[in-house]
């Protein structure tokens, strides 16, 4: 039926899924990362006869409708100066994930305006090409281009980024028991104050073990070893300095280890804590676990149970 397939070919609207990410996976910072499939904001995006892009509506969180402030429009300006469409587009904001959390927000918010505009042009672009985009909205917000939420959110499962210019992304193989759990503390700490007390130089024998993990990391997920991974996530570099501005982190890593836990870091540049582990009843565990650390504090947190999502970004 002709006239069905012409209708059913014209996308005027699109809702998208865009998750949150656990960034750096303690052995690859700035390089490395995992998408959750269970948490992530949504956002609508539909075509307007008007060139440009216009923010209607933003829920959950208050973030600037300034297009030229807010993330997820200057991450869709960068992809329409390049795709010139005739017509433009507004979008609906609905988030979910909170600003400074550390896993993923502004990334979930770059990545999902690029996705839902891709997908309403006909996919004139690539995945690389939209995690090119969406780095000009991640720039704004962190004042540094790194794209370990980015890739793997628009990717999907673990993601490496093996350069930044020329952008390279390797796609890596999931273990299929893993889950991810994750509390987040609601403290304040900006990726930009998080990255500011980073030291400049590190010693050569911390970069040569962290070479070591992030081999033995690659090699796990290849080879579904999880005893391999669990020697591998380790950080050298950044989580002895970025772990003092977290309450109650060396307990939360140290009793998660205790129970049978994979591994556990800091989610990008925190406040957020993960822990990798196999199996729904150990996460369920571990979260009972965080939950009692952080319940005899007076600081306010939310925890996550997810699995690694294998799609990233998807339309839903
Ligand atoms: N890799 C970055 C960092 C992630 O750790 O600073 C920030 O979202």
């Amino acid at each position: 039926n002709l006239t069905l397939y012409f209708f059913s070919n014209i996308m005027n609207e699109i809702r998208v899924f865009s998750p949150a990410t656990v960034s750096n996976v303690a052995c690859g910072f700035d390089i490395l990362g995992f998408p959750l499939d269970s948490v992530g904001d949504e956002m609508v995006v539909r075509k307007t006869i008007a060139k440009g892009i216009i923010i209607t509506k933003i829920e959950g969180y208050d973030l600037p409708f300034d297009i030229n402030k807010n993330v997820a429009s200057v991450s869709a300006m960068a992809l329409l100066d390049v795709a010139k469409p005739d017509f433009g587009f507004e979008i609906e904001i609905y988030k979910k994930i909170k600003p400074g959390s550390g896993i993923g927000s502004s990334g979930a918010s770059a990545t999902s305006s690029v996705y839902a505009l891709n997908e309403l042009l006909g996919r004139p672009f690539n995945k690389l090409q939209l995690t090119e985009f969406a780095m000009k909205g991640e720039l704004i917000s962190s004042n540094s281009e790194h794209a370990d939420n980015i890739a793997p959110a628009l990717f999907g499962g673990f993601t490496m980024v093996k350069s930044l210019n020329p952008l390279e992304v390797l796609q890596l193989p999931t273990l299929k028991d893993l889950f991810v759990v994750i509390i987040h503390p609601q403290i304040e700490i900006k990726t930009s104050e998080s990255r500011g007390i980073l030291p400049k130089m590190v010693s050569l024998s911390d970069a040569t073990k962290q070479m070591s993990d992030l081999g033995g990391l690659i090699h796990a997920l290849h080879t579904s070893d999880y005893k391999l991974l669990k020697k591998s996530l380790n950080d050298h570099l950044v989580e002895k300095h970025r772990s003092k501005l977290i309450p109650y982190f060396d307990e939360l890593k140290s009793k998660s280890l205790a129970a049978g836990a994979i591994g556990c870091s800091i989610s990008g540049s925190g406040p957020s804590v993960f822990a990798l582990v196999k199996g729904k009843q150990m996460a369920i565990n571990i979260e009972l676990i965080f939950n009692s650390i952080y319940s005899k504090s007076n600081i306010d947190f939310a925890t996550y149970v997810s699995k690694i999502s294998s799609d990233g970004v998807i339309a839903i």
